[in-house]
C-alpha cells in the first residue's frame, strides 16, 4: 500500500474546549475508529443516539481515500480497491459496496468495477466551508496586492486542531518555492502561523498537541510536509536551520522551542518561520483576530497572513524587517474587513442533488443507496450558499429536508468536528478540507477531462480530444482514441496550425479582437490541403460562425478525409480556455449526422468538464489550464 498509514488524524477541539484548541485524534494509525457501529449496515441512525452511521462511514471512507491520495510517492487521487477500503476502514464488504455506490451516485467518487477514486465534485464540500468562512472571498484581493508589493508568495491559514490549514494561496512560481495547496495541513510547530494560533490554546490544548507530537514524531499525519514536489526523493532529513538538508523529520528543535516561540509571537504580534518547514523556506506571519463582538471565537486569532520567501533572497530577519510594517497594516485592515463583512456565503448552486433528486435516486437504486448519508452531504453543502452560520430551520429550508434529518446530520458532523455550534447557530470547521480537498483540486485540465472523454467515446464510438491554443497552433492536452482501425494518429502534445482545425476555430473565437486580427494577418498563402481556408476574410466569417453557433465542424482542411467537430470549454469567468472535439473519417459520418447526433453528446461531455472545472477552481488562484 502506498499510503503510509497516517498515525495521526488531525483533531478538532476536545468536547468543551475552545474552537481553536487542538484535541484528541479520532482514530489511531490510519484506521478510522468506528466502533461497533462501523460494522452496521442499516441505513439509519445507529445505536449511539442520533449519530447517522452511514454518514459517519461515508466520511471515514472519504478521509482514508484522501489520506491515501496525499501520501507519496505517487501523489494524487488514484483507484483504491473496495476490498482494501473495507479492510482499512474496518467495514463489512457489503457496507463498503453501498457506501461506494452512494458516494458514486452523488459524484463524490468514481466507481470503476471494484475500485473507487476521489472525484472533482468532492471539492464542493470544501468549497462550502471556504464560502461559509468568508475568508478567501474577503481577503483574496488584499493578499494578491501584498504578493505583488513584495513579489513573494502570500498565504492565509486558519487554526485546525493542532494544525495549520491553508485557505488562500497567492503563489509566485519560483524554482525554490514549495507551495502548499488550499486544504493542506501543517503541524503548528513547523510554521509561522502555528505560533500565533497556539497563543489561544488552553492547557488541554497543549496537552493534546504534546500527545500528537509523542504519537506521531515522524509527521505521518501531515502528508503536505512530505510532498514530492518540495522534497525530491532522497533528500536528507533536516533539523531547523540546517541548510544542507531539505526534508523535515523527527525534530526536537521545532518541538522544544515551540512554547517559547508561541509566547514570543504573542508578545511581538507576529511570528517568524526560519526554515521550520524545510531548509531555505522562510516566512513571516501576522495574526488576523476575530473582532466580531458576538462571535463564538471573538478575540481569538481567526487566521494568519503570511509572506513566504527563500533564503536565496532574504534572511528570516531581513524578510521580517522588510515586510512587517505593511504586513501588520494589511492584517489589521483584513480584521476590519472580516468584522464588517455582512455578506452571505456566495458559493454557487453547482448541481448538488436536492431533496427531490435524492428521493429519485433512492427509488432508482433502492437499498444500495444510503439516503441518510447522501442527505448528510446535502446539509453540509448547504452551508456554502445562503445564510451565514445558519440555524437548523434555515438548513432544513435550504435543503428541503425534514428538520429531524438535518438535526441528525448536524449531530454527526458536530460529533466528528466538521461542524461547531453556538446557541442555535451552526458553522462549518476547516476540518472539512481534510476530505480530499487539496488532492481533488490539484488537478490538470487533462486529468479532469479524461473520464468525460472516455464516456463520450464509449457513447459515440469516435475519438475525442481536448486541446488548448499555443500561439498560432492548437496543442492536444488529452485524447481518448476510439478502438477503430482507422483512427487518426494524434498524441498528447501534438500541435497543428489552429486555422484549419475545428478546435482551432472555437479557440480563435474566444480570442480578444486584436489577438484574432494578429492570427488572421499571419495566415499562410497555402494550407495543408487545397480545402483549407487561408483567406483572412473568409476565415474571420467562419470564426464568427463558430462563436455564434457554439461549435465548429471542419472537413478535410487539415488532412484529406478527416472531419472534426469541436466546442469551446469555458472557465468560471466564461473565458474560452480549451476546446473539446470528436474526430472521425469524413466519409463515415455525414455532416448532418455529426450535427444531429454527435454535437449533443459532445456538448454534454463539455458541460460535464466545465462543471468539474468550476468546482475545482472555485478557490484556486493559479490558472486553470
Ligand atoms: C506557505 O504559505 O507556504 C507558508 C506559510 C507560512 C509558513 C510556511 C509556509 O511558515
Amino acid at each position: 500500500m502506498a499510503a503510509t498509514s497516517p498515525t495521526h488524524s488531525p483533531g478538532g477541539p476536545p468536547p468543551g474546549a475552545p474552537a481553536g484548541d487542538p484535541g484528541s485524534s479520532t482514530g489511531p494509525a490510519g484506521r478510522v475508529a468506528l466502533g461497533a457501529a462501523g460494522r452496521g449496515t442499516a441505513d439509519d441512525a445507529d445505536d449511539r443516539g442520533d449519530v447517522v452511521g452511514p454518514l459517519e462511514r461515508g466520511l471515514a471512507v472519504l478521509r482514508w481515500l484522501a489520506a491515501r491520495a496525499d501520501a507519496g510517492p505517487a501523489v494524487g487521487p488514484r483507484p483504491a480497491p473496495l476490498a482494501e477500503v473495507a479492510r482499512v476502514c474496518g467495514l463489512a464488504r457489503a457496507t463498503v459496496d453501498r457506501v461506494a455506490a452512494t458516494l458514486a451516485a452523488d459524484g463524490l467518487v468514481r466507481q470503476d468495477g471494484r475500485t473507487v477514486t476521489l472525484a472533482p465534485r468532492l471539492a464542493a464540500l470544501g468549497n462550502a466551508y471556504l464560502a461559509s468562512c468568508r475568508i478567501p472571498d474577503v481577503l483574496a484581493e488584499t493578499a494578491a496586492r501584498l504578493a505583488d508589493a513584495f513579489d513573494e508568495s502570500v498565504s492565509v491559514a486558519v487554526p485546525d486542531g493542532d494544525g495549520v490549514r491553508f485557505v488562500l494561496q497567492v503563489t509566485r512560481r519560483r524554482a525554490m518555492s514549495p507551495v502548499f495547496r488550499v486544504g493542506d495541513l501543517l503541524p503548528a510547530e513547523r510554521c509561522a502561523p502555528g505560533a500565533l494560533f497556539a497563543a489561544d490554546w488552553s492547557p488541554a490544548g497543549w496537552a493534546a498537541w504534546r500527545a500528537r507530537v509523542d504519537t506521531d514524531p515522524g509527521y505521518g499525519g501531515f502528508p503536505a510536509l512530505w510532498s514530492p514536489a518540495s522534497h525530491p526523493a532522497g533528500t536528507p532529513i533536516a533539523e531547523p536551520g540546517d541548510v544542507e538538508g531539505a526534508a523535515p523529520g523527527p525534530d526536537a528543535g521545532a518541538v522544544t522551542g515551540f512554547a517559547a516561540r508561541a509566547a514570543a509571537a504573542l508578545e511581538a504580534g507576529h511570528a517568524v518561520d526560519d526554515q521550520l518547514v524545510e531548509a531555505g523556506l522562510i516566512a513571516v506571519a501576522a495574526p488576523i483576530r476575530d473582532r466580531r463582538p458576538n462571535s463564538p471565537t471573538a478575540g481569538q486569532v481567526l487566521a494568519a497572513l503570511s509572506v513566504v520567501s527563500h533564503t536565496s533572497r532574504h534572511s528570516a530577519r531581513s524578510l521580517a524587517t522588510d515586510v512587517l510594517p505593511r504586513l501588520r497594516a494589511v492584517a489589521l485592515a483584513a480584521e476590519e474587513a472580516l468584522a464588517d463583512d455582512a455578506a452571505a456565503p456566495n458559493g454557487e448552486a453547482d448541481g448538488w442533488p436536492d431533496a427531490d433528486l435524492l428521493r429519485e435516486t433512492k427509488a432508482e437504486l433502492g437499498s444500495g443507496y444510503l439516503q441518510s448519508m447522501a442527505r448528510g452531504f446535502a446539509v453540509l453543502r448547504a452551508f456554502g450558499a445562503g445564510t451565514r452560520e445558519p440555524t437548523l430551520a434555515e438548513l432544513a429550508r435550504a435543503t428541503g429536508l425534514p428538520r429531524a434529518t438535518v438535526r441528525r446530520s448536524l449531530l454527526t458532523f458536530t460529533h466528528l468536528r466538521y461542524v461547531a455550534s453556538a446557541g442555535r447557530r451552526f458553522r462549518l470547521l476547516p476540518r472539512v478540507l481534510e476530505l480530499g480537498y487539496a488532492a481533488v483540486t490539484d488537478i490538470s485540465l487533462a486529468a479532469l477531462a479524461e473520464p468525460h472523454l472516455t464516456e463520450l467515446v464509449a457513447a459515440v464510438r469516435e475519438s475525442a480530444s481536448v486541446s488548448v491554443l499555443a500561439g498560432d497552433e492548437i496543442r492536444y492536452v488529452a485524447r481518448v482514441a476510439a478502438s477503430r482501425i482507422v483512427s487518426v494518429a494524434v498524441t498528447i502534445g501534438t500541435r497543428f496550425p489552429a486555422y484549419p482545425t475545428a478546435m482551432g476555430r472555437v479557440l480563435l473565437a474566444g480570442l480578444p479582437p486584436q489577438a484574432l486580427a494578429g492570427q488572421l494577418a499571419r495566415l499562410p498563402a497555402t494550407g495543408p490541403t487545397p480545402r483549407a481556408v487561408t483567406d483572412p476574410d473568409r476565415l474571420r466569417a467562419l470564426v464568427a460562425a463558430a462563436d455564434r453557433d457554439g461549435y465548429a465542424l471542419v472537413t478535410g482542411e487539415l488532412e484529406e478525409g478527416l472531419q472534426s467537430l469541436a466546442v469551446p470549454l469555458r472557465d468560471r469567468a466564461g473565458r474560452v480556455v480549451a476546446a473539446a472535439n470528436v474526430s472521425m473519417p469524413a466519409g463515415r459520418v455525414p455532416p448532418e449526422h455529426a450535427r444531429a447526433v454527435l454535437l449533443p453528446a459532445l456538448r454534454t461531455a463539455a458541460a460535464a468538464i466545465e462543471a468539474d472545472l468550476r468546482i475545482v477552481t472555485a478557490y484556486r488562484t493559479s490558472p486553470a489550464v
